[in-house]
């Protein structure tokens, strides 16, 4: 990299590489992000990170991360035993060949067949979130030889093409015109879904728990009812587990609080231990007949690369262990203990807790609360990110593997940020 001579003279080394960073982050990558990031004074670079911690690349201030790019650190930065899982396995593989035949994807599709709900034995492996939807809605769409998809208002599944299509207007508009077909209901009102629902709809597309919305947590009832509307209409269930998935909830599966099967559930984020991207679209082995006159028809050159297979294979391994969905609980009961406490200290500033296990959410008693927490969030030593559809919830998502004495850090810093929310509303 070259460096300003007259910046040197300025400044320390970490710090002139730390302007550096942001200057050629602003004219390369994103102008608008490091305006964003000036502005409110979060002026962060990504540097060290181990389990629950983030540090700041010159300053060495320290974050315990909240955020978790929504479950992608479930197992915590670095995880010793995914790294080692990827460094072992570099020793004889590469990403290998999606065309031929191997042994680490069958693997990873037999694994995950046996512990994702019954029936989903079949699995197409991709690299991103919205990749994986995209191939669910391609399959609802080819198997039931239907065009139409019903999503949530303020639901999320990512921001390739017909993931995109699903998502709200805000996301859709500039890039208008998408692929059609697409309807969203509102959330939580099983009687709208019921008068849109047809014999034309290929797939009703859910969240178990909408993370954007809001940490939205459904009454089991409604689950129940949208999958048997499903049965009846012969529209195929894809359940969004891109979140909830792999322990966040408590439970293996978010769906599996809410004793229901789906025809589809799409996995990614925490499946890569944070260390190598992989995403899966599990299925019916049925819904593979729409592969089956060509094989080569869905392709994705990085899908279920073998070292992320050995990384995926590990995680599974580490989140369906019975002492670590324990561990899960356990602390999402101290968080629940907290949360409620945190509400009788400052009634006018927050609203109640969203919780699902550790799937969790502040609720502000105002839509202006949510960003400015975030703000104060920075500034005491933690990383929380409000809802993007909903601006009066703090996402509060540490890593599953959060130690009590973390908790013990954390806890006080919540509270630091809470109170001082109270000198802006
Ligand atoms: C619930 C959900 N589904 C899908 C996606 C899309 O995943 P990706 O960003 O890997 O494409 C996200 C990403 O945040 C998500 O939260």
């Amino acid at each position: 990299m070259t460096l300003d001579s007259d910046l040197k003279n300025d400044l320390g080394r970490n710090e002139i590489n730390k302007k550096w960073v942001f200057d050629k982050f602003g004219q390369h990558v994103s102008s608008g992000k490091v305006a964003f990031f000036k502005e409110a004074s979060i002026e962060f670079v990504l540097g060290k990170r181990e389990g629950c911690y983030l540090w700041d690349y010159s300053s060495g201030k320290q974050l315990i991360d909240c955020h978790c790019n929504g479950g992608v650190f479930n197992l915590g930065h670095r995880n010793p035993a995914i790294v080692e899982t990827l460094v072992s396995h570099l020793n004889g593989y590469d990403i290998g060949n999606h065309h031929l035949i191997s042994e680490p994807r069958a693997l990873l599709a037999a694994k995950l067949a046996e512990l994702t709900p019954q029936g989903l034995d079949h699995v197409v492996f991709g690299v991103s979130g919205g990749e994986a939807i995209d191939l669910a809605i391609k399959v609802a769409r080819a198997h039931t030889k239907r065009s139409q998809i019903i999503s949530f208002t303020g639901g999320y599944h990512g921001h390739t093409g017909l993931a995109l299509a699903t998502g709200d207007e805000k996301y859709r508009a500039p890039f208008e015109p998408l692929a059609p077909g697409f309807l969203q209901v509102p959330y939580h009102d099983f009687e709208a879904l019921k008068k849109t629902a047809s014999k034309n709809t290929a797939a009703i597309i859910i969240e178990t728990v909408p993370a954007t919305a809001g940490i939205l947590v459904p009454e089991k009832i409604y689950l129940q009812e949208i999958r048997s509307l499903c049965d009846q209409l012969g529209i195929l269930l894809i359940v969004d587990e891109v979140q909830t998935g792999l322990g966040r909830t408590g439970k293996l599966w978010g769906i599996d609080h809410y004793d229901i099967s789906p025809d589809i559930m799409v996995l990614g984020k925490g499946l890569s231990g944070g260390i190598y991207p992989i995403t899966a679209t599990c299925m019916r082995a049925e819904l593979e007949d729409v592969f089956l006159s060509d094989p080569f028809i869905h392709i994705s050159t990085f899908g279920g690369a073998e070292i992320g297979c050995f990384v995926a294979l590990k995680v599974l391994e580490i989140s369906s262990n019975p002492s670590f969905l324990k561990r899960v609980n356990q602390t999402a009961e101290k968080f629940s203990a907290f949360f409620k406490s945190l509400q009788k200290d400052f009634p006018s500033i927050i609203a109640g807790a969203h919780q699902l296990g550790m799937m969790m959410g502040l609720k502000f008693t105002h839509p202006k609360l949510g960003p400015v927490f975030t703000k104060c969030a920075f500034d005491e030593g933690f990383l929380a990110i409000y809802a993007n559809n909903d601006t009066s919830i703090a996402q509060i998502l540490p890593p599953l593997i959060i130690s009590d004495a973390e908790i013990e850090a954390l806890t006080p810093k919540i509270i630091a940020a809470t109170k001082k929310l109270t000198h802006f509303y």
